[in-house]
């Protein structure tokens, strides 16, 4: 698919890998760009910033927590009153907090549902709209957990079966289901969960979190973006790439679980 003249939204545009996405898009050719933020998020300059370097209105940010459904709703609807279509969805807002992990399944489950919901609506051609693509954010912990951050995991987990479980859906929506898995990337995220000294369960002390966390490789966000651009332009509907240790993008797919069996 090309970018060329699309309208894309992204959530968490505001900064890290969401930011650079919206970037890219734009170098692609994307026609506006739509940053869904919290309001301390810094989206404003995010925004103006792309306007600066690529021109008058291609991004816009609208401040959103994707964890309330009604902001999300309202969000849509500024976005089909501004350009009247949209195309591709890239749901990337999240955090890593087992500490506070209700709040962060609010955020990294039930955002990434809610926008997948209402971007079916929107673009879906069951709904009169004209398809589209929609990218949802998981995560290398997302197929095979992490032990450091096992709530987080589990969140990833779930994107990863949700985002799967849509794709059989692809000839009545027209929407391509996508996954992006990366490993870890340098963000604020991964620097505040560096630096916080709570974790969920007291399974965890902060000398081995910072451990784990130093023996992996590391890319920057930029890289993860480039990975996402190229998951839609060449993505196939269902398609799970993942982008870690800074190496190029590989694809993967999830087995059938009776082609796993093993001796009980
Ligand atoms: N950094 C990594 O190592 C890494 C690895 C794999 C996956 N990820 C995933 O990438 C995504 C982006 O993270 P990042 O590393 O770019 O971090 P980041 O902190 O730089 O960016 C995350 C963005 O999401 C926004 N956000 C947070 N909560 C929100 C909410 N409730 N509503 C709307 N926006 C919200 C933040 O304000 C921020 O702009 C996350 O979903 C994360 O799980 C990150």
């Amino acid at each position: 698919m090309s970018i060329e003249g699309k309208i894309a939204l992204i959530t968490g545009g505001a900064n890290g890998i969401g930011f650079c996405t919206a970037r890219k898009l734009l170098r692609n050719g994307a026609k506006a760009v739509a940053l869904l933020d919290l309001g301390d998020s810094g989206g404003e300059s995010a925004a103006a910033d792309l306007n600066n370097e690529f021109g008058k209105d291609r991004a816009i940010f609208i401040v959103c927590d994707v964890s309330k459904s009604e902001q999300l709703k309202e969000s849509f609807k500024k976005i089909i009153d501004t350009y009247e279509s949209l195309d591709i969805l890239v749901n990337i807002a999240g955090i890593m907090d087992d500490a506070d992990w209700e709040i962060m399944v609010d955020v990294n489950y039930k955002g990434i549902v809610q926008a997948t919901i209402l971007g079916l609506h929107t673009m879906g051609r069951y709904k009169g709209g004209n398809g589209g693509t929609i990218v949802n954010m998981s995560s290398v912990a997302g197929l095979e957990g992490i032990p450091i951050a096992p709530i987080y995991g589990g969140t990833q987990y779930a994107i990863v079966g949700f985002t799967q479980s849509l794709k059989h859906y692809h000839e009545k929506t027209g929407i391509r289901m996508l996954t992006i898995c990366p490993g870890l990337t340098t963000t604020a995220m991964a620097a505040r969960f560096m630096s916080s000294k709570e974790h969920a369960m007291d399974l965890l002390d902060e000398e081995t979190a910072a451990a784990a966390m130093a023996s992996m490789q590391k890319q920057p966000p930029e890289h993860v973006a480039t990975a996402i651009i190229q998951l839609i332009e060449h993505g196939k509907n269902g398609a799970i790439f993942v982008i870690e240790n800074n190496q190029p993008a590989y694809a993967v797919e999830v087995p059938s679980y009776s082609t796993l069996k093993v001796p009980i």
